[in-house]
Formats: structure tokens, C-alpha cells, sequence
């Protein structure tokens, strides 16, 4: 093997950190920071003292370069290098080099401030700016004042801007390691493509016909333009005339492939073969595809972004910025000379890209780290003046305190409560943490363990809505339809009538429910339920017999826990039609999804409350996940609402005075009045207008008529 660029600096690298407790390192992508890193630290004697953290913000990249490192070493993976993602814990007490996701390290951090069994930690892949890495950049400039001596924090990215992270950390040092990269030519269109697909299949094939050897990169924004890519591609190459070109294989590269699936792309390719990697934004820097010489990049990333005012997610399709442009296009240079094809003019890389992309912590919902930082009871830490390398919008901030304080994790004065402590341990997010907490007071436990469990799988696992539908189902013979009370109970009879037939892996095909995704649920649920059984009210088989019960209650103590944990995420039904109106901060108007299994009633309304899951925007506003609840339930939450004063949420000083807050919540209270009653009024309005518009074109034709 060709030594990395990086054991080139081994020395320098080590003196530096040894007389630097944080040294920031930037290395061209590949040019081993992730594999070689801590196996250079694991020789210079760094782990006899403790163990070396790795993190990475993919849990793809966690598995894979943990096993690529077992590999080096000669070691079993698990043993003396291991890996620990969300729900999956691959070390032991031999462990010495450990890969684990940001999260993970952060949920570490609870029961361990001080992070004690760590000697070093390697933040990996920092440009990716994850939300987690931002947090614990944020805590590692505390740590190192706390262990000074025994604790060594390594900072790496491939392309970040390392004066600014350096001046985060009191000027720690800088390290650039240089890669040799080579020169790679950038072609673009003279215009944007109608279909990237098309576009992307058109240069793919002109490559193949045209250039010599060499494997092709393709960036694309999501998993189903990847399959529908690969399909055309595969087609395509096998109706070309043969002996007019050599052989090709298509692969495709995305997280939610199945780990073996992934790793084809590391196995070199047979003799006088060209492979097409099509891939989502993976490919960019965090796993290094070797052989790569022409790139394809159709300049979109699908990226998911959070509304504070509206509490929306929206996953859209944006623009890269100009630093994942020259990331992508770099990736064609890395064995000799290459070609990067941009399906975009250069005027829109110099006029529309932004610089660098916008770090998550900016387009995120916080109400997880929040509650995080809450929980390390920091004596000193006002959450709204934390230490971030990019502060989120105070906006974004305030959102997540009044998230926390509805759902009782942190009470008026901002001071996490007992409820609040026993979420963060649970590695789910706040709302689902709290809804297993009610339910546990509730005695159905087990089932509210099901749907988190069914809500944490990565993919939907309600039928009919996997990628190729568009062939003809016939209907599913005894899939249960959640009663008519929604999705989330939908999701539970599945799972339990899945268990009762001791886990028949046909009767998921039969049904078009995705076996890989029901496995995981039910590894995450016998995870879950480990961890919660140290907090749980008597005995959880007990729970699951009496589940029949809670069935015939139409789950009523199931829901309720529901609405308790998710009480910012509430709809109100209009009262003419099917919309709804959400409450809580700022009331919008959304839809149930078309695919939700919630029913109507005998007038074709759906029921007066519902909560759900996510609002995600497509086309519209739509409410994906929902369950229908009832008003007294909702009620106390609504009285909540109107006592909030976010200062003290915040942990800060409280500058309102009790008579200022009053009034300013009772304004708040009528200004939500208003807008309650300006959109009701609005819509009766509307309805009348439709009425009369009606009425006056029936009059018309009937009066045509007459003429006749
Ligand atoms: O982190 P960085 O981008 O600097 O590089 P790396 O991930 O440490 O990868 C260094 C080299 O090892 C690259 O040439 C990769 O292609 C190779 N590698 C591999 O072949 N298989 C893996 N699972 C991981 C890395
Ligand atoms: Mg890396």
C-alpha cells in the first residue's frame, strides 16, 4: 500500500500534540485522518492511559472505518477496536480505539462530565458541522480547562476554515497536512438540465463511450433518484453494442443501503472494468471511494431544515455551496488527473453558491441539545448564551425551551426537573422520552416501547409506502388498520400481531412491510426496554398481556401519553372542513397526510384533535404520523402555553417582573384569541363566499333553462 499523506507528518503531528491539549488538523479528503489517526496515537502509547474516541457525525462512516481499522490492525472488530452508534454497541473492556457517532459521545457526556475513560478524542469530519460536533466543540473548550494534564482533544476536518476553530480554542495550534491532489479539469453545461437524471445518464454514458478507463462518481440528492439512476444506467450499458466499450458496473452509495452493500464500493473493480458509483453527498468526504477519476455533480443536496416560528422540518432539495462544489469536483483527482462535470452553468457556481454550507445547528430543531446541555447542570451555563462556534438564532433557542418546558422537562425558572433527567438518559428524542415516561405511569409501558420503537426505524414502516409502489398491490389480506385512531396505532398492532406470530418474516413480504427496517425495530425495542426497566412500574410481560385491555379501551391511556409527549406537536380540526390548525407558538394551517390511516366519522370529519409525529413540507404542509386525541387532554397543555416567559426558561436572569409577565402573557393570549378568531372569521367568510358563488351559479343555469 502507497503510505497516506498523513503518517508522512506522524512526527510532527505527535510532538505537537503533546504539547497541545487541542490542535486542529486539516487534510485533504483521504488522506487518512480518520483510519490513521488514532492508530498513530495507539502507537505512540496514548491508549495505555484510556481509551481513543473517535467520533464521526454518520453512523456509516463510524461501522465502516471502524472495520476498515480492525482490519489494519489485524484485530478482531469489537475487541481492541470497536464501534457504539445509536442502538448498537460493538466494544468491549479490551476496547482501546473507539469510533462512535457525535451523539453517542454527547449522551456519554451525561454520566460521565468529565469523560474519564477517554485519553484523547479525535472530533472527525468536523466541516460536516453536524449539530452534535458544534455541542461538544462547545464542551471539549471546557473539558480541557478541567483535565489539562490527561486529556488530549484532536480537532480534524477536510476543509473548514481552521484559523476560525483555532481562535474558538484560545489559538491552539493549526496542522495542514498537504495531499496531492491532482489537477482536475471542470466542465459545465451551458444550462441547467430539466432532468438531472436524464442529464446525469447522458454524461455517464458519453464517459463510457468516449473517455478512457477510469470509475465515475455521481452525486445525486437522494436514494430514489439513486435507484431510478442506477436502473436507467444499468440498462443502458447492457444495450450498448457489444465490444464497443468495456464492461461497467453500477453501484449505488447511500446511508440506508445495508452495511454489506456499502462496502462493495471499497473492493477494487475487476480488469477492464469501469465502475458508476452513484451517490448521495456521502461520497463528498466521508468515505473515500478510490479509482475515482470523472465526477458528476448535479450541484443539489437534499437537506433537512427546521422553521422555529412554524416548528416545521422541511426536506428540500438545495444548492451546495461553493465549498462542496470544489469538495466534489477534488474526489476526480486523487489517483492522476480528472475531469469533473458540472450539470450547472459557471455563473451559477460564481453567482448563486453560497460559500460554505450553513452548519446544522442552524437549521435544526434544539429541543434535544437543549435539554442535553440542561441536564450537565453547568452551574454557570445560560443556554441562550452558550459558547458556539455558530450561536443558532435565539429564535431557535427559545423555541426549544418552551418545547421543553411544555413537556415538563424543565420547569418555569429553566431548571431541568426530575422528568427532565430521566429523558436525557433515553436515547430518543425529548418527545418520545416523555411519552414513555406517561405511559409507564399509565401501566402500557410496553406498547408506548413499540411505537417509539416503530418512530425511531429509519424508514417508514407503514405499508404501501415503500419506494416501488407504483406496481399494483393487491390489498393487504390482515394488516391491522389502527382502529381508525391513526397511524401511531397502526404502527403498534403491526408490530404486535407480528410478535404474536412469533416474528414471520413472510408474512412482512406478503404484507409489503420492509423486513430490514422490522428487525431493527425489534433490536431497538428489546434496547429500549433494557434501558428503561430500571425506571419502569411493575413488570413489563405483565404490561404486554394486559395490552388486549388497553386495546378495548380504544388505547385511551396510550394516546394520552401521546399528547403529553408530544405537546407542542397538536392540531385543532377546522371547524367546515378537514384542515387543521396547529397549536401551540404559531398557529398555521396543515393536513393530514393522504397516506395516514386516521378515519373520518359518519359525516366525513376527522376527529376535533389530533397529535402527530412530524410536519414535514412537500407541496404543502402536511402532518405525517397522526392520532386522534381529545380535547379535555388537551386543555392543561393550552393553559401551559399561556404562562410561558422564555428568560427564565433560559436559565438567565429573569428581567420580567411578575406583573410584566402577566401582562405580557395575557397579551399573548389575545393576540392567540385574535388569530383564532381572524382565521375562523376568515373561513366562515370564505365558506359564505363559496355558498353564494354556488347558489348564484345554479340560479343562472336553472334561469338558462327556463329560457329555453
Ligand atoms: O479521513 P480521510 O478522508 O483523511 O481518509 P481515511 O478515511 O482515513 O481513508 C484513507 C484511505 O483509506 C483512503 O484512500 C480510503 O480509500 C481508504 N479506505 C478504505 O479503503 N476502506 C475504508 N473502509 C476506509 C478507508
Ligand atoms: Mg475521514
Amino acid at each position: 500500500m502507497v503510505s497516506l499523506p498523513i503518517l508522512q507528518f506522524e512526527e510532527k503531528i505527535v510532538q505537537t500534540v503533546q504539547d497541545n491539549p487541542v490542535v486542529v488538523i486539516i487534510g485533504e479528503t483521504g488522506s487518512g485522518k480518520s483510519t490513521q489517526l488514532s492508530q498513530i496515537f495507539h502507537r505512540h502509547g496514548y491508549s495505555k492511559s484510556g481509551v481513543i474516541a473517535v467520533t464521526q457525525p454518520r453512523r456509516v462512516a463510524a461501522v465502516s472505518v471502524a472495520r476498515r481499522v480492525a482490519q489494519e490492525l489485524n484485530v478482531n472488530l469489537g475487541e481492541e477496536v470497536g464501534y457504539a452508534i445509536r442502538f448498537e454497541d460493538r466494544t468491549s473492556p479490551k476496547t482501546k480505539i473507539k469510533y462512535l457517532t457525535d451523539g453517542v459521545l454527547l449522551r456519554e457526556s451525561l454520566s460521565n462530565p468529565e469523560l474519564s475513560d477517554y485519553s484523547m478524542i479525535i472530533l472527525d469530519e468536523a466541516h460536516e458541522r453536524s449539530l452534535n460536533t458544534d455541542i461538544l466543540l462547545g464542551l471539549m473548550k471546557r473539558l480541557v480547562k478541567l483535565r489539562p494534564s490527561n486529556l488530549r482533544v484532536l480537532i480534524t476536518s477536510a476543509t473548514l476554515d481552521g484559523n476560525k476553530v483555532s481562535d474558538f480554542f484560545m489559538n491552539c495550534p493549526v496542522l495542514t497536512v498537504p495531499g496531492k491532489l491532482y489537477p482536475v479539469e471542470i466542465l459545465y453545461s451551458n444550462e441547467r438540465p430539466t432532468s438531472y437524471i436524464e442529464s446525469s445518464l447522458r454524461t455517464a454514458i458519453d464517459i463510457h463511450v468516449h473517455e478512457p478507463e477510469g470509475d465515475v462518481l455521481i452525486f445525486m440528492t437522494g436514494q430514489d433518484d439513486i435507484e431510478k439512476l442506477v436502473d436507467k444506467l444499468r440498462d443502458k450499458v447492457q444495450s450498448l453494442e457489444e465490444g464497443s466499450c468495456m464492461d461497467a458496473i453500477v453501484l449505488p452509495l447511500h446511508g440506508s443501503l445495508p452495511p454489506e452493500m456499502q462496502v462493495r464500493v471499497f473492493t477494487p473493480p475487476p480488469q477492464n472494468c469501469r465502475r458508476f458509483i452513484v451517490a448521495t453527498n456521502i461520497a463528498e468526504t466521508s468515505l473515500t471511494v478510490d479509482g475515482v477519476v470523472y465526477v458528476i455533480d448535479s450541484g443539489y443536496v437534499k437537506q433537512r431544515q427546521y422553521n422555529p416560528t412554524s416548528g416545521m422540518y422541511s426536506l428540500d432539495v438545495v444548492q451546495i455551496s461553493k465549498v462542496q462544489a470544489d469538495q466534489r469536483a477534488g474526489r476526480a483527482g486523487r489517483t492522476r488527473p480528472g475531469k469533473c462535470y458540472r450539470l450547472y452553468p459557471s455563473k451559477v457556481y460564481q453567482d448563486e453558491l453560497l460559500d460554505v454550507t450553513i452548519p446544522e445547528i442552524q437549521r435544526s430543531s434544539l429541543a434535544g441539545s437543549v435539554l442535553y446541555l440542561k441536564s450537565l447542570d453547568l452551574s454557570d451555563i445560560d443556554i441562550l448564551k452558550f459558547d458556539f462556534l455558530d450561536p443558532p438564532s435565539s429564535d431557535t433557542l427559545e423555541d426549544a425551551l418552551k418545547q421543553l418546558h411544555l413537556i415538563d422537562a424543565i420547569d418555569t425558572s429553566g431548571s431541568i426537573t426530575n422528568v427532565g433527567k430521566i429523558m436525557a438518559e433515553l436515547p430518543l428524542e425529548p418527545a418520545l422520552s416523555r411519552t414513555l415516561l406517561e405511559a409507564n405511569e399509565y401501566g402500557c409501558l410496553s406498547q408506548a416501547l413499540t411505537i417509539a420503537a416503530m418512530l425511531s426505524a429509519e424508514t417508514s414502516l407503514l405499508p404501501g409506502r415503500s419506494k416501488h409502489s407504483e406496481k399494483k398491490r393487491k390489498p393487504p389480506p390482515d394488516l391491522p388498520d389502527g382502529s381508525g385512531l391513526g397511524d401511531h396505532i397502526q404502527l403498534l398492532q403491526i408490530y404486535e400481531y407480528w410478535h404474536q406470530i412469533d416474528y414471520h418474516i413472510g408474512w412482512l413480504k406478503d404484507n409489503d412491510l420492509q423486513v430490514r427496517g422490522m428487525l431493527f425495530v425489534r433490536d431497538v425495542r428489546k434496547q429500549l426496554s433494557q434501558i428503561i426497566q430500571k425506571i419502569a412500574k411493575g413488570n413489563l410481560d405483565v404490561q404486554e398481556a394486559e395490552s388486549e385491555r388497553e386495546r378495548r379501551r380504544d388505547y385511551k391511556n396510550l394516546r394520552k401519553a401521546l399528547c403529553a409527549g408530544y405537546a407542542s406537536q397538536l392540531a385543532e380540526r377546522m371547524t367546515l372542513h378537514n384542515g387543521y390548525r396547529t397549536i401551540g407558538f404559531k398557529s398555521q394551517l396543515v393536513q393530514v397526510h393522504p397516506s395516514s390511516m386516521l378515519r373520518t366519522d359518519d359525516d366525513g370529519m376527522f376527529p376535533d384533535f389530533v397529535v402527530y409525529h412530524e410536519l414535514i413540507s412537500t407541496s404543502r404542509p402536511y402532518m405525517r404520523n397522526v392520532c386522534a386525541i381529545k380535547v379535555s387532554w388537551v386543555i392543561p397543555i393550552m393553559k401551559k402555553l399561556e404562562n410561558l416567559n422564555v428568560n427564565r426558561l433560559s436559565g438567565g436572569s429573569d428581567q420580567v417582573t411578575d406583573g410584566e409577565q402577566r401582562k405580557s402573557s395575557s397579551l399573548l393570549q389575545q393576540k392567540n384569541l385574535a388569530i383564532e378568531q381572524d382565521d375562523r372569521e376568515s373561513k366562515i367568510q370564505a365558506a359564505r363566499e363559496r355558498f353564494l358563488a354556488r347558489k348564484a351559479e345554479r340560479e343562472q343555469s336553472l334561469g338558462r333553462k327556463a329560457k329555453k
